[in-house]
């Protein structure tokens, strides 16, 4: 599984609780992180050299779960890699359709994800009458990373954001009734979130339904593994301990890091 940073650890979660047999390497590019205010070309280009960095650990199928990558790199690295690729954006744009009653989604993301308009892509490919309003939020990033998700300033940058989803013209109903958050860092952020939407509002991530879409893949073409006992590694580059830090921080346990270069 690969993400730009630490947030990523979230869709591991899920994957292991839905295939605990399965063995996982994570590689989180912190020292390059965040992609969500960079080019598309740097974004396509980091992603690339992080399938080669799989393709030498031998894995059976890599996760991208950094939405900004999925967003701008999927497609473009796809084709050239020797495993298959998963990327985040089309599992999170299925939850967030299964989520919708009056088909109206509001999306938050990074700068380049909601510039990439892949979401908007995936919400209409799956159902071409669906609403969809983008936002993105360069604040929330950077405000998880230094341990702030639960601060008033956290609340306060999530309401700038969200607010203007909520209200339809002059209309009190708002104008969307899910919020798909579409980027590995906003679930930290969920009850903030939650809070400011409201109770007529359904915030849901990729999570889930990713770890959904790769266990299908591995069934569907025979690679489950059977065995019990895998091993799981996480590998960083930059430092080994700010990205333990960070860790540590989100999830509150202890994440045994290696250091690497891409
Ligand atoms: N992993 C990124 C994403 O999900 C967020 C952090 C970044 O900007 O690199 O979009």
């Amino acid at each position: 599984m690969f993400d730009s940073g630490v947030g990523g650890l979230t869709v591991l979660r899920e994957l292991r609780r839905q295939l605990p047999d399965e063995a996982t390497i994570y590689l989180g590019d912190e020292a390059r992180m965040p992609y969500g205010p960079r080019e598309p070309a740097e974004v396509v280009s980091f992603t690339r050299e992080a399938l080669r960095w799989f393709g030498r650990h031998g894995c059976k199928l890599v996760v991208i779960a950094c939405n900004t990558a999925t967003a701008v790199a999927l497609e473009a690295v796809r084709d050239e890699s020797a495993v298959p690729v998963i990327g985040v954006v089309r599992p999170g744009a299925a939850a967030a359709l299964t989520a919708t009653a009056r088909r109206a989604v509001g999306v938050l993301g990074t700068t380049l994800t909601v510039r990439s308009g892949a979401y908007v892509r995936a919400l209409r490919d799956l159902d071409p009458l669906v609403d969809v309003i983008q936002q993105a939020c360069p604040r929330l990033v950077p405000l998880v990373e230094a341990g702030k998700a639960d601060t008033d300033e956290a609340e306060a940058a999530v309401r700038e954001y969200v607010e203007p989803l909520l209200t339809e013209g002059a209309v009190v109903r708002p104008a969307v009734d899910t919020l798909l958050l579409g980027c590995t860092h906003y679930p930290f952020l969920r009850a903030r979130i939650e809070k400011v939407a409201g109770a007529g509002v359904r915030v849901v991530d990729s999570a889930t339904t990713t770890a959904l879409a790769v266990r299908e893949v591995l069934s569907s073409h025979r690679l489950v593994r059977g065995e019990k006992g895998a091993l799981h590694e996480v590998h960083a580059t930059g430092s080994r301990e700010r990205f333990a830090a960070i860790a540590r921080r989100l999830f509150g346990e202890d994440v045994p890091v290696h250091e690497t270069t891409l």
